[in-house]
C-alpha cells in the first residue's frame, strides 16, 4: 500500500474530511498508529520531552531526529510521515537548512519536513519546496520559541497569525500546524487558506488534527495542556502489569512448565 500524498491530503479538505495526526517515535508505535488508520505520523521534536525526559525541545539533535525518523518510516504503510526539524538545524543558514531538510528525505524515507515559524521563515520554505522538499508549517504557540515566548502561552495575535498563515502557503507550504491559538482565530485562518490546518490546541475548525502519542494514552506523568483528551491510562496498566510479572517471579509462579524448553 501507498503512503497518503499531498494530493490525498488536499483532497481531504475539499472533501471536508478531517484529516487524523499522531506523533511516533520508534518503529512498534508507528505500527500501531499506521494499523489504526492515522493519516499524518509526525516524528516530533516534543521526543525531547516524551522520550528522553527534557524540559524543552531544544536540545533535540538532528542525528537524533533522523535516528527516530528511520524507525518511524518504517513502520508507515498507509500514513504520511513527516519528519519534524529540531532547533538550530535551520535557522544558521538556508544552506544548512536545506542541507538537514534534503536529509529526511534522503536518510529515512519521510514524505515532508515541519519547521516552525510564520513569515521569518517563507524564504525557506520556498527554498526548500523549490527543490521538492514538500513542508509542513507550524505556527501560533511554537514550542522551540518557548524563550522568547515567556513560556508556554496561546497565542492571541489575530493579525500577527493571520499573516503567518498566508505567508507560509504563499512560500509553498502544503499544510500548516496551529498550536495554542484562539479557536476562532484558528477557524478564519482555516476558511482563509486553501493548504489543511492541523490543530493542537486550536479548537474544532481546524481542518485535522494532532496530538502527542504518550500524551493522548496517558504513557506519563507529566502535567497535560487543556487541549489534550486522554483515550487510554495505558501507563498505569503498564505499571500494573510490570507489578504482576515482578510478583510472579518472586512467588515462584513464572516461569511455569509451559514456559520451559525440555
Ligand atoms: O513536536 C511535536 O510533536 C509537534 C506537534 C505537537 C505538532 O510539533
Amino acid at each position: 500500500m501507498n503512503t497518503l500524498t499531498i494530493t490525498q491530503l488536499m483532497q481531504l479538505k475539499s472533501e471536508h474530511k478531517k484529516i487524523t495526526a499522531i506523533t511516533a517515535y520508534d518503529y512498534s508505535m508507528a505500527c500501531l498508529v499506521d494499523a489504526a488508520g492515522v493519516d499524518i505520523i509526525l516524528v516530533g521534536d516534543s521526543l525531547g520531552n516524551v522520550v528522553q525526559g527534557e524540559k524543552s525541545t531544544l536540545p533535540v539533535t538532528m542525528d537524533q531526529m533522523i535516528y527516530h525518523t528511520q524507525m518511524v518510516a518504517k513502520a508507515a504503510r498507509r500514513a504520511m510521515v513527516i519528519g519534524d526539524m529540531p532547533f538550530m538545524s535551520y535557522q544558521v543558514s538556508e544552506t544548512q537548512a536545506l542541507h538537514n531538510a534534503g536529509r529526511f528525505l534522503k536518510e529515512t524515507n519521510a514524505t515532508a519536513v515541519k519547521l516552525e515559524g510564520g513569515v521569518s521563515v517563507a524564504p525557506l520554505i520556498k527554498a526548500m519546496t523549490r527543490i521538492g522538499i514538500p513542508v509542513q508549517a507550524h505556527i501560533g504557540l511554537t514550542p522551540q520559541s518557548v524563550h522568547q515566548m515567556g513560556g508556554y502561552r496561546v497565542q492571541r495575535d489575530a493579525d500577527r497569525l493571520l499573516s503567518d498563515a498566508q505567508t507560509v502557503q504563499d512560500a509553498g507550504a502544503f499544510s500548516v500546524v496551529l498550536e495554542g491559538i484562539p479557536s476562532d482565530i484558528a477557524k478564519q485562518i482555516t476558511r482563509t487558506l486553501a493548504i489543511p490546518t492541523i490543530g493542537i490546541g486550536a479548537g474544532m475548525h481546524c481542518d485535522g488534527q494532532i496530538l502527542v502519542f504518550h500524551d493522548m494514552l496517558g504513557l506519563n506523568d507529566r502535567k497535560l495542556p487543556k487541549f489534550v483528551k486522554q483515550y487510554d491510562q495505558l501507563g498505569k496498566r503498564i505499571i500494573s502489569a510490570v507489578e504482576k510479572y515482578c510478583e510472579d517471579v518472586r512467588e515462584k509462579n513464572f516461569p511455569e512448565a509451559k514456559h520451559c524448553y525440555e
